[in-house]
């Protein structure tokens, strides 16, 4: 098959070139981390090629999509394995061959083109740790891979079968597995990533509360928010949800009025950020006035922080998603939504009516990172437990993975409605619903590092910088 013409719409030339410093990250700390990340690397894909019975992994950037019918491309986003192995996130065909034993090589596309601004040369703190061969067309890739394809694996998205010249064996589940079970264990390099990401993300955070208290409406909150991270929206991990009043309630709720609401009355803003790649989820809910429905939120607070609290090594997270059905049910009947037992209430259903959600999962470079449901590195599952079909995070934690704590508390009238015709649905106060259904709903959205004995909140730390 011919080799498809790259083109470059899709790329992102502002991620390697020129772009707004904002301070948050020390580099020199950040390159200090860098040679450990790259040996752990190594040593991941050192046992992922053994056990894949191989000699060498290419690992492919990834092409950017065409949209149908059209001459543009989807905004390019890289296959997260290349971009586990160094920060680049915004150039598509360039391929890291690892070896056992030889420095990782970087294949670095770089195409001579006009109408677009070419990737720029590498530099950084991430280039020492690489041998970089710098192509200028998509033939001259060959000259660089391992002659024998017979003992390499391809690791990447593969739409045009040219892109893995003449390799066979794409993403085998031997090594694949083990590759993303493994991926949510994080580095120092990782992790100071990951801080960084948070700290993007609560100056967007602020930026977004200032404006609704300003009473800007949905579209310009999420401007504000853009703005104060410095990311464009094809920059942002995951598309903003912005929601004043009644759209609290739609979990990912995903426009952005232009139109002011006659009254505001609430916020719920689910937004992150991205640093060398790695994603912060953060979600924060608002009272306009400091009335009955900001103490629910004060309250909600509590709850969330005794879930973080619980978080440590060896804990089955599926457990904290049970715990925390357990706190909701109290919860509903401490404020009188509903009346009953917590057992009750959890059986009856209602608490899954008003938390109809998974109480998080893994982060990284992906916001709903792989491997949330690997019992180990072969490929065995780990099933959400029987009516928590939403739950991403099913593993035992384990120190220095990264995941989000997100209970939630909305009026989702479709799912009390399927409740019709129940015994729980009589347990409901319709007075209190019609009370807190325009406020729609709460969300409080933690990251945090699991350690051997607690955890480190990356999002409550960035908000008290
Ligand atoms: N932002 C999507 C989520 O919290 O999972
Ligand atoms: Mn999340
Ligand atoms: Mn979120």
């Amino acid at each position: 098959m011919a080799l498809a013409k790259p083109g470059c719409q899709g790329y992102d030339a502002a991620m390697t070139t020129t772009r707004r410093k904002i301070k948050i990250v020390d580099e020199v700390s950040l390159a200090n981390l860098f040679p450990d990340h790259v040996d752990t690397m190594e040593s991941r894909y050192s046992r992922a090629l053994e056990r894949a019975g191989a000699g060498h992994a290419v690992v492919f950037s990834g092409a950017p999509l065409p949209v149908f019918l059209d001459d543009y491309n989807y905004p390019f986003k890289a296959n997260p394995h290349f971009v586990s192995w160094l920060p680049l996130t915004s150039t598509p065909f360039c391929y890291v061959i690892y070896t056992p034993g030889d420095p990782p090589v970087l294949i670095y596309y770089q195409e001579k083109d006009y109408w677009h601004l070419p990737p720029a040369n590498p530099e950084g703190f991430w280039t020492a740790q690489f041998d970089i061969r710098i192509v200028h067309a998509l033939e001259d890739v060959a000259k660089h891979l391992p002659e024998d394809r017979e003992k390499c694996i391809f690791i990447g998205e593969v739409n045009d079968e040219a892109h893995a010249f003449g390799i066979d064996r794409v993403n085998p589940g031997t090594a694949l597995n083990m590759l993303q079970f493994n991926r949510s264990v994080k580095t120092g390099y990782e992790l100071e990533c990951m801080r960084a990401a948070s700290r993007r993300g609560v100056k967007g955070h602020l930026a977004a509360e200032k404006a609704f208290r300003a009473g800007r409406s949905e579209f310009d909150i999420h401007l504000n928010y853009c703005k104060a991270v410095g990311h464009a929206e094809n920059e942002l991990p995951y598309g903003n949800i912005i929601a004043l009043n009644e759209n609290a309630a739609v979990l990912h709720y995903q426009h952005q009025s232009h139109e002011k609401p006659k009254e505001i009355k609430s916020f719920l803003i689910d937004a992150g950020a991205r640093f060398n790649g790695y994603a912060s989820d953060i979600t924060r809910t608002y009272a306009k006035e400091d009335d009955e429905f900001a103490a629910l939120i004060a309250r909600f607070d509590a709850l969330q922080l005794e879930l973080v609290s619980e978080v440590r090594a060896g804990l089955d997270f599926a457990d904290l998603h049970l715990l925390c059905h357990l706190k909701v049910a109290r919860l509903l009947d401490e404020i009188g939504l509903a009346k009953g037992s917590a057992d009750t209430l959890i059986e009856s259903g209602i608490t899954s009516a008003f938390y109809p959600h998974g109480l998080g999962h893994l982060l990284g470079i992906q916001v709903h990172d792989v491997g949330g449901h690997m019992g180990d590195d072969s490929g065995i599952t780990i099933d959400p437990p029987s009516g928590h079909p939403f739950l991403r995070l099913t593993r035992l934690l384990e120190a220095d993975q990264v995941l989000t704590i997100e209970p939630g508390l909305y009026v989702i009238d479709m799912l009390i409605d399927n409740l019709a015709g129940t015994p729980g649905y009589a347990l409901i106060n319709q007075e209190k619903l019609d009370w807190l259904r325009p406020y729609g709903g709460i969300r409080i959205e933690d990251n945090v590092r699991v350690l051997e004995d607690g955890c480190e909140n990356l999002t409550r730390d960035a908000f008290n910088r």
